[in-house]
């Protein structure tokens, strides 16, 4: 199957912009996240299949603080993303979480929890590392 991905500054943004000063990024820019707490991408992710899925989060943090995300799907399962500073704001690294996706449309919503916000955000890929759920019958 496929990794099945999508461009930040294609996704839903709230309280944020999209730029492009910071070299490196892929497709035609990255979503600058406010710096206030609660702002988000909410990126929607089709998977060809149900099951456990690594979600990989491109990103660059220029400062040296953590600029922690609270990533959910669908609304739900929450779990703290840490995304410290990659040492300058083009150099861009991947963190990864392991979440559960169903077949079809998924939302994934990163929020950020301090008031730094998050972090340069570039895409989201999503790969399934678990057994695909079968189809009922
Ligand atoms: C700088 C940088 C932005 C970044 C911002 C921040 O202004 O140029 O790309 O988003 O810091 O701290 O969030």
């Amino acid at each position: 199957l496929p990794a099945l991905e999508q461009e930040a500054e294609n996704a839903t943004i709230s309280q944020g912009v999209v730029e492009s000063n910071h070299a490196g990024f892929s497709g035609t820019g990255f979503v600058n996240y406010n710096n206030v707490a609660g702002s988000y991408i909410e990126y929607t992710i089709n998977a060809e299949a149900g099951g456990e899925h690594d979600l990989t989060f491109r990103y660059a943090n220029g400062t040296t603080a953590d600029r922690p995300v609270s990533v959910t799907v669908d609304g739900a399962s929450a779990q703290t993303v840490s995304f410290p500073g990659t040492g300058a704001w083009t150099t861009w690294q991947t963190r990864t979480a392991k979440v559960t996706l169903k077949a079809g449309l998924n939302k994934i919503r990163a929020t950020a929890t301090t008031a730094n916000g998050g972090p340069n955000a570039d895409k989201l890929t999503a790969v399934l590392v678990g057994p695909p759920d079968t189809e009922a019958p």
